[in-house]
Parts: structure tokens; sequence; C-alpha cells
């Protein structure tokens, strides 16, 4: 985890490759630190959860090509930089997804929003889909899969390996919360998804939560248990 007084916006490790970006920012940090706080109730767990997603959206969407555009201001004509490239699809993992995915449209309304529904086999442990209905020119938009916690990476991988059958060519994964077992498994099968995420915590416990973590993301949003 980052230090209390944290100097950059954000951390990159590994090569490009295998990249992990941590956004580090103080007020990340911080709202997340409410998020982890067990008093912290469903109305105001979700509202952090999207301000969390719109700063992380804005580190994964550094990259993203603009084009100069002619316009007049009040003042004069001139070049100014407008969204360009490839256009964007939104993939939210059912459920505790959907409220990056409400978060991330205010942010680019002209966004195409794919969901996948997983669950895991009590006997298998594997994660299987239940749900799917993804953009159909998936192909031909850079995808952002949005998963609050990444805690084994099953449900990442299950949903990159069914992005990628759809045709998807750019995938980065948004989480709130991940853990080093969970990046791991996700580059292990996906090296080029780059993983954007507040903070990178200890470890998983025997249930498969992440420690210190913030518990099951999912029943904190919508209060069930
Ligand atoms: N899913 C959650 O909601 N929380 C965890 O800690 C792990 C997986």
């Amino acid at each position: 985890m980052s230090g209390l007084h944290a100097q950059d916006t954000t951390s990159q490790s590994s090569g490009p490759q295998h990249l992990v970006t941590v956004v580090s920012h103080p007020l990340v940090q911080h709202k997340l630190s409410l998020m982890r706080d067990i008093h912290t109730g469903p109305k105001e767990f979700r509202e952090l959860a999207a301000e969390v997603t719109l700063l992380l959206a804005y580190e994964a969407m550094r990259d993203l090509e603009t084009e100069a555009v002619t316009l007049e201001t009040p003042i004069q004509k001139g070049e100014f930089p407008m969204l360009a490239g490839k256009k964007l699809a939104v993939v939210a993992i059912l459920r505790a997804g959907l409220i990056m995915s409400d978060s991330i449209l205010r942010l680019v309304p002209a966004a195409r929003v794919g969901h996948i529904g997983l669950y895991r086999d009590p006997e298998t442990l594997r994660p299987v889909a239940y749900y799917n209905k993804l953009p159909q020119d998936i192909a031909e938009r850079r995808v952002f899969l949005l998963d609050p916690m990444l805690a084994t990476g099953g449900s990442a991988v299950a949903a990159i390996d069914t992005l990628k059958a759809a045709g998807a060519l750019s995938v980065k994964l948004l989480s709130v919360l991940a853990v080093p077992e969970g990046i791991a498994r996700v580059h292990a099968s996906h090296p080029d998804v780059e993983i954007v995420t507040a903070a990178v915590d200890e470890r998983l416990n025997d249930h498969g939560y992440i420690v210190p973590g913030l518990g099951d993301a999912g029943d904190r949003i919508y209060g069930t248990k």
C-alpha cells in the first residue's frame, strides 16, 4: 500500500507487458480508506465507489487519442484537442461492477456498456458465466473491464477470456482493490492487460477475501449480507 504522504499520482510496476498502475493520489487514498471503514453505510459506500472509479478511469484513459478540431471560442477561431481514435466500451462484471460502469458513463457518455455475469461453481470453484451481453463491435473498441475487487483473479480471467473470444483486442482492468495473487493470475493468462487499481493489499484470507480489504463489495454497495 502507498504511504500516508504519497507524492506520486501513480506508480507503475513491471514492464509494459505486465503493467500495474496504482493510483496513489491522496484523494483516492482518502476515499478508499472511507470505503474500508466498517462504519461506512451503503449510500456513502456507493458514492465513494463511484468517485474512486472516476479517478481510476481518469488515469486509465490517460493514453486516449485526441485530434485537433477547428472551432470558435467566443473570442476567436482555433484548433483544439478532442477525443479521437477507437471508441470505448466499459464492461461490468456483475453485480459489483455495475456501480463502476454507471460512474464511467458520466465521464464518457458515448461509451457502450457490456455486462458479464459469473458465479463460482461450488464443486469446482471455477467461475461459470450465466450472463454475457457485449457490444457487437467490441473488436473495434478499447475495452475497460470493471471489477471492484481483484481477489483470486478467477472472475477477471474468465471475463477477459470472454472478451477476447468476442474479439476484444485492447482490454484494461479497473479494480478498486487488488492483491498480488489476483494480479499474478491475470497476468499469467493475459500479460497484455493493464491493471489500474487504487491499492494492492497484502493477501487473500482462507475465504478468498482481500486483507485488510473492505469486505464484500457487492454486499456493501447494495446493503445485503
Ligand atoms: N470480493 C469481494 O467483494 N471482496 C473481497 O475481499 C474479495 C472478493
